[in-house]
């Protein structure tokens, strides 16, 4: 294939990374927006180079024609969760979509049984319906569903492999045996505390909800005239901020929220 075709032969892929990277970021920000926990934390993707593919054709001994139905992870999809826990929620969200948006062609589980190299993550290859100039069309695609901790740990392994060539001396091989050891004891005691996180995380989130409506509305105050009132509840405010107390800033955002909303119904 010359340049041009495989231009046109990824297309699809781009396109299905593209779609799937939008599906699960509004996972996150839905749950954000209503103030729930999200199990994702953060969604990348990418669409697999053309030298890589062709490496991995050679050595998977898989002809040209043959690509599409087995190279599984030209497209790529990688979700980031804080907790093991979140990976099989992220797990579930895509089997009840099984049959409607995608299918699941099928599940690696490396985090019960990790590889040799200490690596962990959950797979889930899919096919996805992708629509092109020419049609629709299902291609392929892999999603890799780890924590921060195996995402840290892959990173760096995946990056001494391509600086080794594949061939990692033996006793760099097993620092990250010891490392990988090192991130599954850190997923372990984060559950262990996973629900005091969560707690402090949501905390955190009201108070920061409460601070962002309270200067909002004190702006909106700016705006239509009412400068003395907008003065007024800034010191209050500056006031509050510094004594660190959630529950007066609730009343304080309440009182204020009431006068702009008055004053709405006015205008
Ligand atoms: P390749 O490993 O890509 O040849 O594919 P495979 O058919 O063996 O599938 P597998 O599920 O083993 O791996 C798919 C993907 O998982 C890889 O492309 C990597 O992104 C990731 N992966 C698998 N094993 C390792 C590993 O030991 N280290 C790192 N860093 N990533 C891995
Ligand atoms: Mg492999």
């Amino acid at each position: 294939m010359d340049n041009i075709q495989w231009k046109k032969f990824l297309i699809p892929y781009e396109n299905a990374v593209e779609e799937l990277k939008v599906k699960f970021k509004s996972i996150r920000n839905e749950l954000r927006t209503i103030g729930e926990y999200s199990p994702i934390e953060f969604v990348t993707g990418r669409v697999k180079k053309v030298s890589s593919i062709l490496e991995k054709a050679k050595k998977l001994d898989v002809s040209p024609e043959e690509i599409p139905d087995k190279i599984e992870d030209i497209a790529g999809i990688r979700i980031m969760c804080q907790f093991v826990e979140d990976i099989y929620t992220v797990v579930d969200y895509i089997r009840d979509r099984n049959g409607e948006d995608l299918e699941i062609v099928l599940e690696k589980d490396y985090i019960t049984n990790f590889k040799d190299s200490g690596y962990r993550s959950y797979h889930v290859v899919i096919k996805y319906p992708i629509h092109t100039a020419l049609g629709p069309k299902k291609i392929l695609a892999e999603i890799q569903i780890r924590t921060l901790a195996m995402n840290f740990w892959a990173i760096i392994e995946h990056s001494l492999k391509y600086k080794y060539k594949q061939l990692i001396p033996p006793h760099i091989e097993d620092r990250l045996k010891k490392a990988s050891d090192a991130a599954f004891k850190l997923d372990q005691e984060m559950s262990e505390i996973r629900h005091e996180i969560r707690q402090a995380q949501k905390v955190f989130e009201v108070r920061s909800n409460i601070v962002s409506s309270i200067l909002q509305n004190i702006q909106s105050l700016y705006i239509t005239g009412k400068v003395k009132e907008a003065n007024e509840f800034q010191e209050r405010f500056n006031r509050l901020w510094e004594k660190g107390d959630t529950i007066e800033l609730k009343i304080l955002d309440k009182e204020i929220s009431n006068l702009t909303q008055k004053q709405q119904q006015y205008d």
